[in-house]
C-alpha cells in the first residue's frame, strides 16, 4: 500500500461502508430497479440481476477500491500513476462523472420539493410544479447541499452525513413496506412485481437491462468507489463491497414492496421511470388516509438517498481537482459546484416552460440516455481496462488478500468478462436507442 500520509481518511470501516451504501443506494434503487424488475420478468429478472452483480459489479467494486488504495489518490492521479498516458482516461471518467450528476441533481431537486411540498400539506401535480421556474431555486438548494457535505470534507462531511442518513432512510423504509403490505391492494402490488416469468429470462435484452442496472445501482463505473477506496486503509475489500451490495440490493427490493403494493390499492397503473415517482405516486399519497404524512416520508427517504448519491458523484471531480492541481477541498468544491450548476441548467430547463429539447427529448432524458446509461458504460470500461491489464498484478494482489487461486479467477473476471458485457450492453444500449 503506497497511499501518502496526509491524505483525509475515513474514520472507520464502518463509516467508509456507510459512505458507499450512501452513494450506491440512490434514486436508481427506488425508482428504476422496482419498474425494470416489474417490466422485464418481475421474480424471475433477480435472476440475472443476482449475477450481474456478483460476478460484474461486485468484481468492478473491488477493482475501484484497489486501485484507490493502492495508488492513495484519486481518479486522475491514480490512473497517471499507472501509467502516464492514462491521465486522459482518468480525465474522461471525471467528465463522465460530472455530467452525470448534473442531471441526476434536477432529479434531487424534484425529490426536495415533493418532499417539502407533501410535509407542508400542498401536494402538487407534477406539470405545475415544473411549468414556472421554481425548479431552478430547488436545484440551487439541493446543489447547495451537496456542496457544504463536499466542502466539510471526507470524515466532517460526507462520512457524517451518511452516518446520520442511512439509519434515517433504513427506518422510513421499513416503516413505509409495513404499511403497503397491510393495505388492501398489497397481493396485487407484489403479484405484479415479483411473480416470476422465466420465459423472459431467453430475452437478451432482459440481460443487457440486469447489467445496466447493477452497475449504475452499485456506483461502479464512475470513479466514485476509486476515490472512496483512496480515504480507505486496512480491510478485506471483497467483504466490505459484499456488504454493500447486499445492502444496496435488499434496500431496491424493498423500496418495490412498497411501491407497487401502494399503487394497485389505488387501483392505478403501474407507469415508467419518472412518471411512476413524480405522477402516479403523488397522486397515490394525495389520495388516501394519512397520504400527505406517508408522501412527505416517502419523498423524504428518497431525497437522503439521493443527496448521498450527489455527494459521492461531487466528490470524483473534486478530489480529482485536489490531487492532481493542489487546489485546497474549498477552492476545488466550489469551482466546481459552479460548474456542475451550469452543466445542469439545460437539464434544470428542460422540464420549465422553456422545455429545452434536442431531437424531441428532453434535455434531462438525453443526458440520462448519453451520460447515465453510454457515458458510465464506457468509463466502466476504462476503469476495468486500466485497472485489469495495466495495473502491475502484484499491486492488485497486495489489495485483494494474495495472488492464490481465488484471486486468479478474479483477475480473469475482471480482465475478460467484465470488458466483454460492458462491451454487449453498450452495444444493446445504442441498438435499443436506434430502434
Ligand atoms: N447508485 C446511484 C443510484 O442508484 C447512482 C450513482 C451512480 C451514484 C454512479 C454514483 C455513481 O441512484
Amino acid at each position: 500500500m503506497t497511499g501518502n500520509t496526509g491524505r483525509e481518511r475515513w474514520s472507520s470501516t464502518l463509516g467508509f461502508i456507510l459512505a458507499s451504501i450512501g452513494s450506491a443506494v440512490g434514486i436508481g434503487n427506488v425508482w428504476r430497479f422496482p419498474y425494470i424488475v416489474g417490466a422485464n420478468g418481475g421474480g424471475a429478472f433477480l435472476i440475472p440481476y443476482l449475477i450481474s452483480v456478483l460476478l460484474f459489479g461486485l468484481p468492478l467494486m473491488v477493482l475501484e477500491f484497489a486501485i484507490g488504495r493502492n495508488t492513495g489518490t484519486s481518479v486522475v492521479t491514480a490512473f497517471r500513476s499507472i501509467q502516464g498516458r492514462f491521465s486522459f482516461a482518468g480525465l474522461a471518467v471525471v467528465a463522465i462523472a460530472s455530467l452525470v450528476l448534473s442531471y441526476y441533481l434536477v432529479i434531487t431537486s424534484w425529490v426536495l420539493a415533493y418532499a417539502l411540498f407533501f410535509a407542508l400539506n400542498r401536494p402538487v401535480d407534477f406539470g405545475a410544479f415544473t411549468g414556472p421556474y421554481l425548479p431552478l431555486i430547488f436545484f440551487l438548494l439541493s446543489g447547495i447541499a451537496v456542496f457544504l457535505t463536499v466542502r466539510s470534507g471526507v470524515r466532517e462531511g460526507i462520512e457524517k452525513v451518511s452516518r446520520v442518513l442511512i439509519p434515517v432512510l433504513v427506518v422510513i423504509l421499513l416503516f413505509l413496506v409495513v404499511f403497503a403490505l397491510t393495505q388492501a391492494g398489497a397481493m396485487d402490488g407484489i403479484g405484479f412485481y415479483l411473480s416470476p416469468d422465466y420465459s423472459r429470462l431467453a430475452d437478451p435484452t432482459v440481460w443487457t437491462a440486469a447489467f445496466g442496472q447493477a452497475f449504475f445501482s452499485l456506483s461502479v463505473g464512475m470513479g466514485v468507489m476509486l476515490t472512496y477506496g483512496s480515504y480507505l486503509e486496512g480491510g478485506d475489500l471483497f467483504r466490505n463491497a459484499s456488504v454493500i451490495a447486499v445492502a444496496d440490493m435488499l434496500i431496491a427490493i424493498l423500496a418495490g414492496l412498497v411501491i407497487f403494493p401502494l399503487v394497485f390499492t389505488a387501483g392505478l397503473d403501474p407507469a415508467a421511470g419518472v412518471n411512476l415517482t413524480f405522477i402516479t405516486l403523488p397522486a397515490v399519497f394525495t389520495g388516501m388516509r394519512f397520504g400527505m404524512v406517508l408522501g412527505a416520508l416517502f419523498f423524504a427517504m428518497l431525497f437522503t438517498a439521493a443527496l448521498t448519491s450527489a455527494v459521492s458523484m461531487l466528490e470524483v471531480p473534486v478530489a480529482a481537482m485536489m490531487d492532481s492541481r493542489g487546489y485546497s477541498r474549498k477552492r476545488a468544491t466550489l469551482l466546481v459546484f459552479g460548474v456542475i450548476m451550469l452543466l445542469g441548467l439545460p437539464s434544470a430547463l428542460s422540464y420549465t416552460a422553456l422545455e429545452l429539447e434536442l431531437l424531441g427529448t428532453p434535455l434531462l432524458d438525453l443526458n440520462d440516455y448519453l451520460f447515465g446509461t453510454i457515458g458510465l458504460i464506457v468509463a466502466g470500461l476504462i476503469i476495468s481496462i486500466v485497472g485489469g491489464w495495466y495495473m502491475d498484478r502484484a499491486r492488485v494482489c497486495t489489495e485483494i488478500g494474495g495472488c492464490g487461486w481465488q484471486q486468479k479467477i478474479y483477475m480473469a473476471l475482471i480482465r475478460y468478462c467484465v470488458p466483454t458485457i460492458l462491451l454487449i450492453t453498450l452495444i444493446a444500449s445504442l441498438l435499443q436507442a436506434a430502434g
